[in-house]
């Protein structure tokens, strides 16, 4: 038995518009000040007056979320008593929103209490229903069933990851008027996330019909639309498209899996602090890479050269080998094609920084679970060959 858990999207230009068709007179918006400076909180807030609702507003997520933010909210949010939770913003924003929802219906519980096999978190809801309302294009934050919070252990913010399928939200309102504000460097690192989950989708231990579909999609409409959109906020079709297309591969990831790409940016990104996507769009094409360069197994191999035929980068004609490596020279023609960078040396980490975290980041790695899902084994040495190849630009050949 497998099962798809999607949200209902709705998504378009005005898609903002269809909250008039969900029920709910007291609204709890999580979101944060970034939102509230850009005025998209003035957007929705107006918007709900124009319907009659109430609303309160939390405003404190942080990003990459404390643990605190979801204990603060959550004080708010009991003491408000919703009948609806909405949230604007990114991945933290949706992630907070996610465990506020639970820790609402069930004021008992702590986030530990929110894993895949509580039984009780299926029934999720009973006072209220979650919109999410993505304001970036990359998380699938709004369809996807973990979520990331930072807890601080042994004096390192560690990324914990809790996780139930009842977490998704109930709606998804994919308006282009919030994407469109985004800074170019915004946007790159939130599509480059959106191609990573694709990619790891694609090739993990959970992967399914339903979620290759859905990434092959994804795929292509990121390759096609984030050079038309990166850095001009103008338009809107593109805008409307990518923001569709980070929806479309989150879904897909949060049917199937993400693995050893996610597990090392994640624990990069502990030490580092750099953005999500800005290290995981960095790793993908090594993680293909080394999936690809398996001894013991060409199964990944025919799968990426499948990916690439139906995509037109490779004819039907080529060899396995050729199309399956085209999908290693497609992402970096468009690294090149919108300037992220293929490497971390470009990122302005020192060589010496790096080496000095490598045990700590190897020791992060493994703790976190979707490195399970990875369908090539890893041991703690190839995990940092994999960081000091991708450190300094150089190709897999392991
Ligand atoms: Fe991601």
């Amino acid at each position: 038995m497998w099962y798809f858990w999607p949200s209902k999207v709705i998504y378009g230009e005005n898609a903002l518009d269809f909250l008039e068709n969900i029920a709910g007179k007291k609204c709890f918006i999580v979101t944060d000040d970034v939102m509230k400076d850009l005025g998209y909180v003035d957007i929705l807030t107006k918007k709900l007056k124009s319907l009659g609702r109430e609303y309160e507003i939390y405003t404190g997520v942080h990003p990459d979320p404390h643990e605190e933010d979801v204990l603060e909210a959550r004080e708010q949010c009991l003491s408000y008593q919703p009948d609806l939770i909405i949230a604007l913003g990114g991945g933290s924003v949706m992630d907070v929103a996610k465990a506020v929802l639970a820790l609402y219906d069930y004021p008992e519980y702590t986030l530990d209490d929110l894993y895949p096999m509580n039984s009780e978190l299926y029934n999720l809801g009973k006072k209220t229903q979650l919109i999410s309302i993505p304001t970036t294009s990359g998380t699938g934050a709004d369809n996807t069933f973990a979520i990331i919070i930072s807890k601080k252990e042994e004096g390192i913010w560690k990324k914990l990851i809790h996780a139930h399928k009842g977490l998704v939200s109930s709606y998804t309102i994919l308006d282009p008027i919030f994407p469109a504000g985004m800074p170019p460097r915004l946007t790159l690192n939130t599509a480059f996330d959106a191609l990573a989950h694709s990619f790891e989708n694609f090739a993990n231990t959970w992967r399914n019909e339903f979620s290759n579909a859905l990434g092959l999609k994804a795929i292509e409409l990121i390759f096609e639309y984030l050079p038309k959109v990166y850095n001009k906020n103008d338009n809107m079709e593109a805008r409307d498209m990518l923001h569709q297309a980070a929806t479309i591969a989150g879904i897909a990831m949060g049917n199937s899996s993400v693995h050893i790409g996610h597990s090392l940016a994640h624990s990069w990104g502990s030490i580092f602090k750099c953005a999500h996507g800005e290290a995981v769009g960095i790793l993908t094409s090594y993680i293909v890479q080394y999936l690809l360069n398996n001894p013991e197994s060409d199964e990944v191999k025919n799968i990426y050269a499948k990916m690439a035929r139906q995509l037109g980068w490779s004819e039907w004609a080529d060899s396995i080998d050729d199309a399956a490596y085209s999908v290693v020279r497609k992402i970096k023609e468009l690294q090149d094609k919108v300037d992220f960078p293929k490497n971390f040396a470009e990122t302005g980490v020192s060589k010496e920084d790096m080496e000095t975290n490598l045990d700590m980041m190897v020791e992060l790695s493994f703790q976190d679970p979707t490195i399970t899902m990875a369908p090539r084994s890893i041991n703690a040495e190839q995990i940092k060959k994999i960081y000091r190849y991708a450190f300094e630009g150089k190709d897999i050949d392991f």
